[in-house]
């Protein structure tokens, strides 16, 4: 069984101005996989000490999801608080999220999302909208579980 926290990490939806979709989604296209898993969703605004405790009180889990927040405007932040507290990096993810996303939009290329892990927790940022999230979990899903073994000390 694997443990996921989907965080959305939006002051609106935090404030309730807008119902968070894209947290939902994740967890919905998560479900939907042929994985044995167990989603919690959270929402909290763009505040550094809000991302971080979020992030710090789900290090329990196998894999902690963000969406939103990674972009340029001066309230993004989730990419650095998010490595912030990682120990060790997984670029990858990320250049792959990037790239992928860019067969949907260009503006993809300003996406600083981050991905990296803290202890046993492999952290994955995603972009904030909908779409985003849809075609980045997908994406995601195929290697879930070949990380984890890995990282158990399993074979390649
Ligand atoms: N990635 C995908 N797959 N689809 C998208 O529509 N939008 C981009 C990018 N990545 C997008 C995407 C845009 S417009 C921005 S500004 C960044 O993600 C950051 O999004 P965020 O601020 O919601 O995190």
């Amino acid at each position: 069984m694997l443990e996921v926290a989907v965080i959305t990490v939006s002051d609106r939806a935090y404030r309730g101005e807008y119902q968070d979709l894209s947290g939902p989604k994740i967890r919905e296209l998560i479900l939907e996989s042929d994985l044995s898993v167990n989603v919690t969703l959270a929402v909290v605004p763009d505040e550094r000490e809000a991302i971080h405790a979020e992030i710090i009180k789900n290090l329990d889990k196998d894999y902690i999801f963000t969406t939103g927040g990674t972009g340029i405007s001066s309230r993004d932040i989730t990419p650095d608080v998010t490595k912030e507290i990682c120990e060790k990096e997984l670029l990858g993810i990320s250049e792959f999220l990037r790239r992928e996303s860019y067969n949907e939009t260009p503006y993809a290329v300003l996406s600083r999302a981050y991905s990296g892990m803290k202890g046993k927790t492999i952290i994955v940022n995603f972009p904030g909208s909908v779409k985003a999230v849809t075609l980045c979990i997908r994406l995601i899903l195929p290697i879930m579980e070949h990380a984890k073994e890995m990282m158990r000390g399993g074979k390649h």
